[in-house]
């Protein structure tokens, strides 16, 4: 069994690799999933000593997933649902659309058959007022958040030339901004809970050109969200502990 220190905050900027997609970061995003939550999970049971398939980890713990209308985020909130969780899904769609699947209520709706309890909450991460909402939200109806999740990303793969400044500004609004907006927000409230966590769904910050070229714009973007991952492990590392992937 694996052992872990837990201290009071753990951030934990992933440095996952090797690739099975094809995708354009150099890991498949469905195993790190997997294995992030995974992780978080073998933390918690390995610190009371309980195997991880005995005891669900996310059994009453509140968990706001951004971008949690449907592709990973849907199914991070109903792994966790499945264990009994708290979950807030937070994204833009509220209103069926016939050329995407999902709405903020119907995962909620999956999200209570499969066991968790559900909160929905329209909400377009570039906008303050909107941010605030989902914590209001939250904390009226759960009392807390134990676990933030910045999994809302726009995503342009074009070059330099042949991308639109407002195709810039939008990734880099959802993907940089209102990671930082979101953890910024949550941050009071996760501070009062007992192993709170914030996991953004960004990859490993690899300077080597073959990660830029063709989509430099849309690279910086997800590179920013690890920064705010860094940053923020940086600026709370007397409240925070933390981990090296072992
Ligand atoms: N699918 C992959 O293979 C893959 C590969 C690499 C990285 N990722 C990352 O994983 C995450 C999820 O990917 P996905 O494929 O499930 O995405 P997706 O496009 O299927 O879903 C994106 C979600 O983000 C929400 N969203 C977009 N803009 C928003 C905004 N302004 N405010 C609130 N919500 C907003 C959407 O409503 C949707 O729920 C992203 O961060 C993405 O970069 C995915």
């Amino acid at each position: 069994m694996r052992v872990f220190r837990v201290g009071k905050l753990c951030w934990q900027p992933f440095h996952l690799h090797g690739s099975d997609d094809g995708g354009i970061f150099p890991f498949s995003f469905f195993t790190l999933v997997g294995h992030v939550w995974g992780k978080m999970f073998a933390e918690q049971e390995s610190d009371i000593g309980i195997l991880p398939s005995v005891k669900p980890f996310f059994k009453g713990k509140t968990i706001i997933i951004t971008g949690g209308s449907r592709g990973i985020g849907r199914k991070l909130a109903l792994r966790a649902a499945k264990d009994g969780a708290n979950v807030v899904i937070v994204a833009k769609t509220a209103d069926p659309n016939p050329k995407l699947p999902g709405t903020i209520f119907s995962v909620a709706a999956e999200v209570e058959k499969a066991g968790g309890k559900a909160l929905a909450v329209p909400c377009d991460i570039r906008n303050d007022e909107q941010i605030k909402n989902v914590i209001d939200k939250t904390i009226e109806k759960f009392g807390g958040i134990d676990i933030l999740v910045n999994n809302a990303s726009a995503i342009m793969l074009a070059d330099t030339l042949n991308l639109d400044m407002k195709r810039y500004d939008l990734m880099h609004d959802i993907n940089v901004r209102g990671t930082f907006a979101m953890s910024k927000a949550c941050i009071p409230y996760l501070m009062k809970g007992e192993n709170p966590h914030i996991l953004n769904m960004s990859p490993p910050l690899s300077m080597k050109p073959h990660w830029f070229a063709g989509h430099t714009a849309y690279t910086m973007s997800k590179y920013g969200m690890s920064m705010v991952a860094l940053g923020l492990s940086a600026e709370l590392e007397d409240k925070v502990f933390l981990r090296n992937e072992a």
